[in-house]
């Protein structure tokens, strides 16, 4: 499935290549921190490929087969509706069941609250892959390799600091997902 979702994934991206060396590059880290966690290559890598599928499509194409209860939740913060129309392309017309698989697609943007190691990986690996301009992705890889949680932490905190100085408002899923990983880190929550 791999190697057929990357021709997929080419072709749909076909006009952004810099957008497709992100996603290949996404796929490399989030598979070199799988082998590190010892998780299954094959979630990892179809979500990490399959993450920014519906980045380019019109808003109307995003929301086509969401449900209206999703569609309500993001009013405010549409950005997010690509990774829901990502997952739910993948779940409608590949088959796709597996909701680690699905779930680390549909909050890669921002994580949530109680997420999965496939999960933390595909966030993670959505700031830190080599492609990536920020100084401190490194540092962030390096954190992934010694501990997934605060790895998290630390990529949300740089996204709500990264919305406020565009002075745009997190959204409160956002915050609660930070705050939950401020906690997990702190030993307050197992
Ligand atoms: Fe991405």
């Amino acid at each position: 499935m791999i190697e057929e979702l990357k021709k997929i994934v080419t072709e749909k991206l076909k006009g952004h290549p810099k957008r497709l060396k992100h996603v290949l590059g996404v796929y490399e880290t989030a598979i070199s921190l799988a082998h590190v966690y010892n998780l299954d290559e094959e979630k990892v890598g179809i979500a990490a490929l399959f993450h920014d599928y519906a980045k380019y499509d019109s808003l109307d194409k995003q929301i086509e087969d969401l449900d209206l209860e999703i569609i309500k939740r993001f009013v405010d913060t549409p950005v997010i509706y690509h990774a829901f129309a990502a997952a739910r392309t993948l779940e409608l017309y590949f088959g796709m069941t597996d909701e680690d698989v699905l779930n680390a697609i549909r909050y890669h943007v921002w994580g949530r609250i109680g997420m999965s190691d496939i999960e933390k990986v595909i966030l993670i690996s959505d700031s830190c892959e080599p492609n990536r301009k920020f100084d401190d992705a490194q540092y962030i890889y390096e954190l992934a390799l010694h501990d997934l949680d605060r790895a998290c932490e630390y990529v949300m905190k740089a996204s709500i600091d990264y919305l406020e100085t565009k002075k745009l408002v997190p959204a409160l899923e956002q915050l609660n997902a930070y705050t939950y990983y401020m906690e997990v880190n702190r030993g307050k929550i197992e």
